[in-house]
C-alpha cells in the first residue's frame, strides 16, 4: 500500500507521517531529507546549482541510505547536520533543478515499488506516487509552520528568530511551487487537512481513518 502525505515546510508531514507509518506498520520515506543530503553533498563540494555539467557529473556518486530511520550519506550519519539553517536556506535553489529531482524520484519509486510506504514531500501524490492509494495534503497557517520550526530548530540546537523563519518558509514556498518540474501542488482526489489548530494526535487519527475506508490493492 503506498500512502502520499504532502503540504508545505512546517505543515507537520514528517511527524505526522512518521507515526501514521508506526501504527501501520509501513516504512517512512523522508523525502525532503534526500533533496537536503543532496543539498549538503553539493554545498560542502562547492557545487553552486547553477553550474549544471558538474551536478550531472556528480549525481551518480552520491550515495543517500535510510538506515534505521536515519539519514546517511555513504557512512557518514547526516540527520542533524541536513537540519541546519544554512540547509534550510540554499535547499530549494537546488531541489528545484530536474536532474537532481528526476534521479531522486527515481529512487523513491523503487523503494516503494518493493514495500508499503508512507511517504511525505511536495510532489509525492501528484508526480512520484500518483497511484497511491491515499493521498493527503496538509497546511497550516504561515504562522504556525514558523513556530512549529522554530521549536524543531531549538530542539535540534539552531537558534533562529521567529521573522527570519517565517521569511524562510514564504521563500521556499514560492520556490517550491512555482518550479516547472514537479512543484508542490495539491493532487485533485488528495484529502486536504488544515493542520492549524488540530493536535497531532487529531491529524494522525484523521488519516488512519481516511486510510481505513480504503481497499489495498493486491499487488
Ligand atoms: O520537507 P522538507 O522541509 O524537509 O523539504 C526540504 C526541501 O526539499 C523543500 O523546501 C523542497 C524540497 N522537496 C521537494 O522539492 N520535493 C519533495 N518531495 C520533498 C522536498
Amino acid at each position: 500500500m503506498q500512502i502520499a502525505i504532502d503540504g508545505p515546510a512546517g505543515s507537520g508531514k514528517s511527524t505526522i507521517a512518521k507515526i501514521v507509518a508506526q501504527k501501520m506498520g509501513f516504512t517512512y520515506i523522508d523525502t525532503g531529507a534526500m533533496y537536503r543530503g543532496v543539498t549538503l553533498y553539493f554545498l560542502e563540494h562547492h557545487v553552486e546549482p547553477g553550474d549544471l555539467p558538474e551536478i550531472k557529473a556528480r549525481l551518480g556518486r552520491i550515495r543517500l541510505d535510510f538506515k534505521e530511520g536515519r539519514m546517511h550519506l555513504g557512512e557518514r550519519d547526516i540527520s542533524k547536520d541536513i537540519r541546519s539553517p544554512e540547509i534550510n536556506r540554499r535547499v530549494s535553489d537546488y531541489a528545484r533543478i530536474p536532474e537532481i529531482r528526476l534521479a531522486l524520484q527515481k529512487q523513491q519509486r523503487e523503494i516503494a515499488r518493493k514495500k508499503s510506504v508512507v511517504m511525505d514531500g511536495r510532489d509525492i501524490g501528484t508526480y512520484v506516487l500518483p497511484q497511491a492509494e491515499v493521498k493527503v495534503f496538509l497546511s497550516a497557517s504561515d504562522e504556525e509552520r514558523a513556530r512549529r520550526r522554530q521549536r524543531d530548530l531549538l530542539e535540534r540546537g539552531y537558534e533562529a528568530s521567529f521573522e527570519e523563519i517565517l521569511d524562510n518558509l514564504k521563500q521556499r514556498d514560492a520556490i517550491d511551487s512555482s518550479r516547472a518540474h514537479s512543484p508542490l501542488k495539491k493532487a485533485p482526489e488528495a484529502h486536504g487537512i488544515d493542520t492549524t489548530r488540530m493536535s497531532i494526535a487529531e491529524v494522525v487519527a484523521e488519516i488512519i481513518s481516511i486510510i481505513g475506508g480504503v481497499e489495498p490493492c493486491s499487488d
